[in-house]
């Protein structure tokens, strides 16, 4: 008797459960539809240690513009010294913000651990960290040979590890930060003359989505983490795009790139797409079978084209 009284708990118990998780996820659509319209409004930013890796050239140098506009410091972080000094240069000449350089090659633990000890003895604990250093090499797989995909997962996957080894840590002591990481809408599609490219993007989605996972399991709660997903931006990275229907998929600017990132970062967004109904549309696309979906990504003709290094 005590037994089935203890099943029939554990079912209600179960039942509830349910419940609870339907009621919840008829909420959170409607809250999704309710910040379509209205979006949430961005937090302010003026006391945070910005670190953007990549900030000598292309989406990382806006960033890093931009974010000396709303914050106090920017760690502007690159393996090119100089195009990185000239970076800091236009910043501190016009904007409040005080800006820092360092050269680093973020693909090497060693001087990503160097770069964390200078980093925190001569500017401060980083609050919000940017991964958005990265490479693009553009060619059929057979053409790349082991080097050449090491070295674009040392860069592309392999330096976020590191980043986040040597900087989170001072996030859990604050028990506050925001994480930032460059993926790609080839780390949702995947793409000819992209595969080891479009791996390390996928590969840098699923370590974001499971740094979530993790930090709130383990009371971390107000770390945040934010992934990005842009299309095609205008750096010169990707070298040869292909562009079907440009008025409605066009090269976008690093400067409204950067725009659209600080504005996802500000409203504690967990990723976006640029543009962002990219997002919208890939999902829609995953409830559809997939020879449906590779036909509409055919119709739509984009990707790159391959080209020497
Ligand atoms: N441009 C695009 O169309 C596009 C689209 C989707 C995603 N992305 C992603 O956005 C990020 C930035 O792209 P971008 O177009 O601004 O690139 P970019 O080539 O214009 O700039 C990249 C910067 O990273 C630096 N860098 C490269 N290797 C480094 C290393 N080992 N250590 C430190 N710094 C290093 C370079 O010196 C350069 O200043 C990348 O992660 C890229 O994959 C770009």
């Amino acid at each position: 008797m005590a037994d089935q009284m203890d099943n029939l708990k554990d079912i209600m118990a179960l039942l509830v459960e349910i419940l609870v998780l339907i009621i919840k996820s008829f909420f959170y659509m409607v809250e999704s539809v309710y910040r379509r319209i209205n979006p949430q409004p961005e937090k302010s930013i003026t006391d945070d240690i910005v670190l953007i890796t990549g900030t000598g050239h292309g989406i990382g140098k806006a960033l890093a513009l931009q974010f000396a506009e709303l914050s106090a410091k920017v760690v502007c972080v690159d393996i090119n010294e100089q195009s990185n000094l000239e970076t800091v240069k236009e910043i501190n000449a016009k904007s409040k913000a005080k800006a820092y350089a360092y050269r680093c090659d973020v693909s090497s633990l060693e001087n990503v651990r160097e770069l964390g000890d200078k980093v925190k003895s001569e500017v401060g604990t980083v609050t919000i960290l940017v991964n958005n250093a990265g490479i693009m090499p553009c060619k059929p797989l057979e053409a790349h040979n082991e080097a050449t995909i090491r070295k674009l997962f040392d860069i592309n996957v392999f330096a976020h590890f590191w980043m986040l080894d040597t900087f989170l840590p001072g996030m859990k002591a604050l028990k506050k930060g925001h994480v930032v990481s460059l993926s790609s809408m080839a780390g949702i599609i995947g793409l000819q003359n992209l595969v080891p490219y479009c791996a390390s993007k996928f590969a840098v989605r699923g370590l974001n989505e499971a740094m979530v996972d993790e930090c709130q399991e383990n009371g971390f709660k107000d770390i945040k983490f934010t992934c990005i997903y842009p299309y095609m931006v205008d750096t010169g990275l990707c070298q040869k795009p292909k562009i079907r229907f440009p008025s409605l998929l066009p090269l976008v600017t690093p400067e409204s790139t950067a725009k659209e990132i600080i504005s996802a970062v500000r409203r504690d967004y967990l990723e976006t797409t640029i543009p962002s109904s990219l997002l919208l549309i890939n999902n829609i696309f995953r409830c559809v079978p997939v020879k449906m979906a590779f036909d509409f990504k055919e119709f739509m003709g984009g990707g790159v084209d391959a080209h020497e290094d």
